[in-house]
């Protein structure tokens, strides 16, 4: 049920999205409004309810008093438009129509200030036509439920508050690439700033908290994988040039580099891009044009740094010099390159796509090393001795039955250090109750991981 929740939100938000990257009749904006109504209309059949109601407490999405992370991360403009309608949740009644709907997602990309107050909401949604989706007041007007939301998800956030909450990091992260992308998209002036800036907040939290930040990565993104690929890249991107101890003029080099490398996707269909079937010669040489096209493409914008433009246009080319584009004779490798070229195949290997489920890291490793002269031995080895098996932030299954999130590689590479989230019984510990285990500090005998569990997202944490 939790994931049926989370996925009828995501449809909701990526409408809302494409809404403001297209326009209101736009096939793909039509395609998301619609799989919305259809999930929406499922859950009404099997839940018996009249009513779908979605909160927002502190910038996150509340479902029946829990915390939805995956919604959040992409639905950062539902959440800022909930928050100019001074409404502390919003409910989609049964029998809800199209027509009801697009004027919803109208409003959404029309409404540029926010209002005085929720009376004054509740009448333009009246005066719009919109009946069947109603505003609720903050959490805090009933008892007991905490403090009203007074902070805007992420732009003018001072860096502390970023730094309490991957969250708000991972809403940054995919706004400023969805942003990046859609601008290109359009040939509007690309916004580079934010994207250092983002990455500049990635790095301060990633120092002190790497289990938390790569958790995130897990959270899927389902059909608009650019934007979650470059975010996931770009983060164990930074996790890595962090455990490496690069300078840290580097690590925000990478992390901005990995969030733009795809740019020039942007420019290809996405028919194209996400074409389930075999591709033709030309769809494919289109898409091996990509490195090239998001290196002209950042060629052309203000301040952009050489180290983004040759990471766009060289990703795709490896150790070896094979790869694409073809690479000239006194062409140089770049270590931060290198390794951005790495994290690349790691998250495509890894990533679940809508035709292939996610690959395990140690499989993934055994394809990565296999391949010969693909990648900077050096930075693969390393890349392999900080990910490990189990990498930071993925669950797993103790051979006694409780379930643990990987806080770090152990000195024995299949022995990580975990923090124990779930009992044997199968119940859940609560924040506080949660301990840690360090499996290399005991015998093997006693205890060990018996499997990873690569679908499990923790709605709850
Ligand atoms: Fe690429
Ligand atoms: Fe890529």
């Amino acid at each position: 049920m939790d994931k049926k929740v989370n996925d009828i939100i995501i449809l909701l938000c990526k409408g809302i999205s494409n809404r403001r990257l297209y326009f209101s009749n736009h096939p793909k904006v039509i395609s998301y409004a619609q799989n919305f109504l259809k999930e929406l209309t499922a859950f009404f059949e099997m839940s018996e309810k009249e009513e779908f109601f979605v909160g927002i407490i502190d910038g996150h999405f509340i479902f029946n008093g829990k915390r939805l992370f995956g919604p959040t991360i992409v639905g950062r403009q539902l959440i800022q438009f909930m928050q100019m309608l001074q409404c502390g949740g919003v409910s989609f009644k049964k029998g809800l129509t199209v027509e009801d709907l697009s004027a919803f997602m109208d409003l959404t990309d029309g409404l540029k200030n926010p209002l005085n107050s929720l009376q004054e909401a509740r009448e333009l949604f009246k005066k719009q036509g919109i009946l069947l989706i109603t505003l609720a007041g903050y959490y805090s007007d009933q008892p007991g439920m905490g403090a009203p939301d007074s902070k805007r998800p992420w732009e003018g956030q001072e860096a502390g508050g970023f730094l309490q909450s991957p969250t708000l990091i991972y809403q940054a992260l995919f706004d400023v690439v969805t942003r990046a992308h859609g601008d290109a998209a359009f040939s509007r002036e690309l916004d580079i700033d934010s994207a250092r800036s983002v990455s500049e907040f990635m790095l301060r939290f990633t120092q002190s908290n790497f289990a938390d930040v790569m958790q995130y990565i897990h959270y899927p993104d389902y059909d608009s994988y650019t934007i979650g690929h470059s975010v996931r890249v770009s983060s164990i991107a930074v996790f890595l040039g962090m455990k490496m101890n690069w300078p840290e003029e580097n690590i925000l080099a990478i992390g901005t580099a990995g969030i733009l490398h795809d740019i020039g996707k942007s420019r290809i269909a996405s028919e194209i891009l996400y074409k389930a079937s075999k591709l033709t010669a030309d769809e494919f040489r289109l898409i091996q044009d990509h490195p090239r096209v998001g290196a002209e493409l950042l060629l052309a914008q203000r301040d952009v740094s050489p180290l983004d433009i040759a990471a766009a246009w060289g990703h795709h080319l490896r150790y070896d010099g094979k790869g694409y584009p073809e690479k000239p004779s006194w062409a140089v490798r770049n270590p931060v390159i290198a390794l951005l070229q790495i994290c690349d195949v790691f998250e495509a290997l890894t990533a679940v796509r809508p035709y292939k489920q996610a690959m395990d890291p140690s499989h993934a490793f055994s394809v990565m090393t296999t391949d010969k002269g693909a990648f900077h031995p050096g930075l693969l080895s390393a890349f392999i001795a900080f990910i490990g098996i189990y990498p930071p932030g993925t669950y797993v299954e103790l051979t006694d039955g409780r379930i643990g999130m990987v806080t770090g590689a152990g000195i024995i590479i299949d022995r990580p250090q975990l923090k124990i989230i779930q009992h044997r019984d199968g119940t859940r510990l609560k924040k506080e109750d949660q301990y840690a285990v360090d499996l290399g500090a005991m015998d093997r005998g006693s205890l060990g991981v018996s499997q990873l569990l690569l679908n499990y997202l923790d709605t709850e944490n």
